[in-house]
């Protein structure tokens, strides 16, 4: 049996992209998914897949982890369904995104204030309200996802950039933050990968979204979740503090191959 096998994970951002597919990694070695998103009926739909694939359970609530009200109730919510004699295993702080590629001379107010609430807040907040459901429980998992983004900057991404860097120096401070708790913390970094990434990026421009995979392979949402999953299925004493992904078309963040004709 998986050693995955009937433990608690709770996924944010479940309802498309890596999130989905972790969900769906973990269902197959019959974990027990607490999923949160704002989409329901998406959410609902991997809770679904979740169930066909083997999942031991699959529980979807709305969550916007830009709002503290929202991630409170949805932890009070995960408590609930895990019950008082079991504790929540993994954590996956994957909610996110870019908004735009505006310049810091142009950029907007509306999607600074998102990404960074999403990206650096969301990720404090989930974590800030989950770690009671794991503190007694050495060899449970929090994982962040990161971007190659958080480490390398590019025109145009300078909040996303700084947002990702935010969620890396967070996972590093709660490395030591929770030394001796047996809690391992680690972040997944991807570099280009095809999901609704680019599409939110682009507010529903599928065009443009297309363009940025032109003529090169992208990573796909199954190979970040199995990473996720690899991290989280390290025996107890193991800590994988970080994995930067990338398609091995894209050499650095401004040297990606493209067979254009
Ligand atoms: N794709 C890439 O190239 C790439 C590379 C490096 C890192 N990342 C990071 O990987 C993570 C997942 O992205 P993805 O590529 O899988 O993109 P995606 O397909 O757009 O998925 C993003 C997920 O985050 C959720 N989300 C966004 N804002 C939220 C909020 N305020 N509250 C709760 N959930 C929220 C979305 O669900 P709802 O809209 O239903 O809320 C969706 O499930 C993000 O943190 C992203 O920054 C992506």
């Amino acid at each position: 049996m998986s050693q995955l096998a009937d433990k608690w994970v709770l996924i944010t951002g479940a309802s498309s992209g890596f999130g989905a597919a972790t969900a769906l990694g973990f269902a197959k070695q019959k974990s027990k998914l607490l999923l949160g998103a704002r989409r329901l009926d998406k959410l609902q739909a991997t809770a679904n897949a979740a169930l066909q694939a083997g999942a031991g359970e699959a529980h979807v609530h709305v969550l916007d982890v830009s709002k503290t009200a929202s991630v409170e109730t949805f932890v009070a919510w995960a408590r609930e369904k895990i019950g008082p004699s079991a504790m929540l295993d993994v954590l996956i702080n994957n909610a996110g995104g870019a908004l735009g590629l505006d310049t810091v001379a142009t950029g907007k107010d509306d999607d600074w204030e998102t990404m960074l609430q999403t990206n650096v807040l969301g990720v404090l907040r989930m974590t800030r309200a989950a770690l009671p459901l794991m503190l007694k429980n050495p060899g449970s998992t929090i994982i962040n996802i990161g971007s190659l983004a958080g480490r390398v900057p590019y025109e145009g991404g300078a909040v996303y950039c700084a947002a990702k860097a935010g969620e890396r120096k967070i996972t590093q401070s709660l490395r030591l933050e929770l030394n001796g708790t047996g809690i391992r913390v680690s972040s997944v970094d991807p570099g280009l990968a095809e999901t609704e990434f680019s599409v939110v990026r682009f507010k529903g421009d599928e065009e443009r979204a297309k363009k940025v995979y032109q003529g090169t392979i992208p990573l796909v949402a199954d190979d970040v979740a199995e990473a996720i999953l690899w991290v989280a299925s390290r025996p107890p004493h193991v800590n994988i503090d970080e994995i930067l992904i990338k398609p091995t078309d894209q050499a650095a963040i401004h040297k990606t191959y493209r067979r254009l004709k």
